[in-house]
């Protein structure tokens, strides 16, 4: 049908389904993007979607919110299905001419790595990070990896993927702090810069404690200068004022 309909001349770019029917909802039950390429893409029908792309439906196509086809597969439901389309998207050629699909953020500022992270997306998440890793094997069974910590570091960027997990409404985001190279972001940053902070501040705290009781438990007293009419036999101790 699809195919009849292109050879019979139908747009494949610009029609745009933009009723209040497809925008993106807080309970978001259906949010499929505006144009025909992204819901062909979020029903995971990969010959529908091979078929647009050769007919010149723009893959760098973005909905009222700024939202590219890889925004929109981050809010899907079926991670798998997700990740698969993704990859699919990723590979075509034309997404790799600048600017690159992956790279384009939305409205909010978030590209699709930092949406997942914005959203607790873990699956697509890690998916992503693997995809951009480099193995680099040195003599024998010795080899690391590279990391691209770009978007991830809060170093010089106010809207990092660390910012937007410790600032996330959704707890699942905190799960992406276990991840590789997260993870170990966090632990150097931690041993590197927090560590030492905490310390300073707990010795800090620590000795100002021991002042302050040491001054509450040796501070002068004297007889109170009242005269109590009291018979009873105790006396009762005033602190010292300041002079
Ligand atoms: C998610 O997508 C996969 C791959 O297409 C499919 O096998 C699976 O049944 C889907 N899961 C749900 C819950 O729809």
């Amino acid at each position: 049908m699809v195919k009849l309909l292109i050879q019979k001349g139908a747009d494949v770019s610009s029609p745009r389904a933009t009723g209040s029917f497809f925008t993106l909802k807080e309970e978001r039950l259906f949010y499929f993007g505006e144009h025909i390429l992204s819901f062909a893409v979020c029903v995971g029908n990969t010959d529908i979607v091979n078929l647009l792309v050769e007919s010149g439906a723009d893959i760098h196509c973005q909905d009222c919110w700024g939202n590219t086809i890889l925004h929109i597969l981050v809010l899907q439901p079926n991670r798998t299905l997700a990740c698969q389309m993704f990859d699919l998207l990723v590979s075509l050629k034309c997404a790799q001419s600048s600017p690159k699909l992956d790279q384009i953020p939305n409205h909010q500022g978030l590209t699709p790595l930092k949406l997942c992270a914005a959203e607790g997306n873990v699956p697509m998440f890690q998916h992503l990070i693997q995809k951009a890793v480099r193995k680099v094997s040195l003599i024998g069974p010795v080899s690391y990896s590279l990391y691209d910590l770009t978007e991830i570091d809060s170093w010089g960027s106010p809207c990092s993927v660390l910012h937007l997990l410790v600032s996330s409404s959704k707890s699942e985001a905190r799960r992406i702090l276990d991840l590789s190279p997260v993870k170990e972001l966090v632990n150097e940053k931690w041993q590197s810069f927090g560590r030492p902070y905490f310390l300073i501040l707990a010795a800090l705290y620590v000795t100002y404690m021991i002042c302050m009781s040491l001054c509450c438990a040796n501070r002068p007293l004297r007889k109170l200068s009242r005269n109590l009419t009291s018979t009873r036999d105790f006396t009762i101790l005033e602190a010292v004022p300041f002079q």
